[in-house]
């Protein structure tokens, strides 16, 4: 009888291949209501002599299917954990999967390069609207009604006293109307002119920069911009000033660098001069802080104006300004 019970459990766990079958077949045996636990319970009903024997068989038979199941149960957690490793490796061998992944625009590069470089002087930055009142675009800079600038061949109308900002100067006035003096600011964006060919595009980006407080001179103008340039261009890059005339400042000037492509010698790009138009600056017209109510007899300033897409081509010899709109992948890669 207790070799009969052995054998049966023999084929039964032989068939069992998991571990939840396994602990299954531990409860049938050896559970509370296991066929092992009746058995010792059934002892009482033996005679008394008889019971030592009994329990004695009973228990050896215990204690092998105990042995057994745990065996059993090892052995199958180590098959599991084998199949785990091997369904869970790594092929080192595969190629990885493509990420790809964008870069700066070159002109947003130039942009904060740009904005680095002022915010590091001290520079805050401003932003104005792109769809700007004939008001601050042309006359609180004093530029009078019969102006080229305001002609329909280089100035998007939106409407008779609404235009796309040909330039960032506007933010200037924008700025001296909600803050008193010191000012001192950059502005950066989008401004607009009819135009189109190899080194224009209708829409483009200028940074404006603006000072003003007691006592700014055109000292201080050259200093700043020859900082900016220098860092920008180089330590041992040129600059010189050339008189010029802006009608919202007074006196102005035209910034030259020595032409970074041909050292200074004359190519086809500095068209022979060995200089490159930069940029336009000067002390801001006092007829600019009338109309907003600026004293221009305690405070003066200076104010400039750049190109970025010019600073662009000329930083990494690009010749015709529309490849940065052209969204060419292979050209827009390179940088
Ligand atoms: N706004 C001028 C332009 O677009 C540049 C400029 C800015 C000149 C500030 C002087 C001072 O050409």
């Amino acid at each position: 009888m207790m070799e009969d019970l052995k054998k049966t459990f023999l084929e039964e766990i032989s068939a069992v291949n998991n571990l939840s079958d396994l602990s299954n077949l531990r409860v049938k045996y050896l559970g509370r209501k296991g066929i092992i636990t009746d058995r010792l319970k059934s002892l009482s009903a033996l005679p008394h002599e008889e019971r030592p024997l009994q329990g004695k068989k009973i228990n050896e038979i215990k204690e092998f299917i105990e042995a057994d199941l745990d065996s059993k149960e090892s052995r199958l957690k180590q098959e599991e954990l084998k199949k785990q490793l091997l369904s869970d490796s790594v092929d080192v061998t595969l190629s990885g999967k493509f990420v790809p992944f964008g870069r700066q625009h070159p002109i947003n590069k130039v942009l904060s390069e740009i904005t680095d470089i002022f915010v590091k002087m001290g520079f805050s930055v401003e932003e104005g609207p792109e769809v700007e009142l004939d008001y601050y675009n042309f006359e609180a800079l004093n530029i009078p009604k019969d102006h080229p600038a305001r002609d329909m061949q280089d100035t998007f109308y939106i409407s008779d006293d609404i235009v796309l900002r040909t330039h960032t100067s506007p933010v200037q006035v924008r700025v001296m109307e909600k803050r008193k003096p010191p000012v001192r600011f950059i502005a950066p964006g989008k401004v607009y002119r009819c135009d189109a060919d190899i080194t224009h595009t209708p829409m483009f980006h200028q940074v404006e920069g603006f000072m003003v407080d007691k006592g700014i001179t055109f000292s201080n103008l050259k200093g700043v911009l020859e900082a900016f340039l220098h860092q920008m261009f180089g330590a041992d890059t040129p600059v010189r000033f050339r008189p010029s005339f802006f009608p919202f400042t007074e006196p102005s000037a035209e910034v030259d660098i020595g032409c970074i492509l041909c050292g200074g010698a004359g190519c086809r790009v500095c068209k022979g001069s060995g200089w490159l138009e930069i940029l336009g600056a000067g002390m801001v017209n006092p007829k600019v802080f009338e109309h907003v109510g600026y004293d221009p007899e305690e405070y003066s300033g200076f104010a400039f104006g750049m190109g970025v897409e010019r600073i662009a081509m000329l930083k990494y010899s690009i010749d015709d300004i529309r490849m940065f709109y052209e969204n060419d992948i292979r050209f827009l890669r390179q940088f």
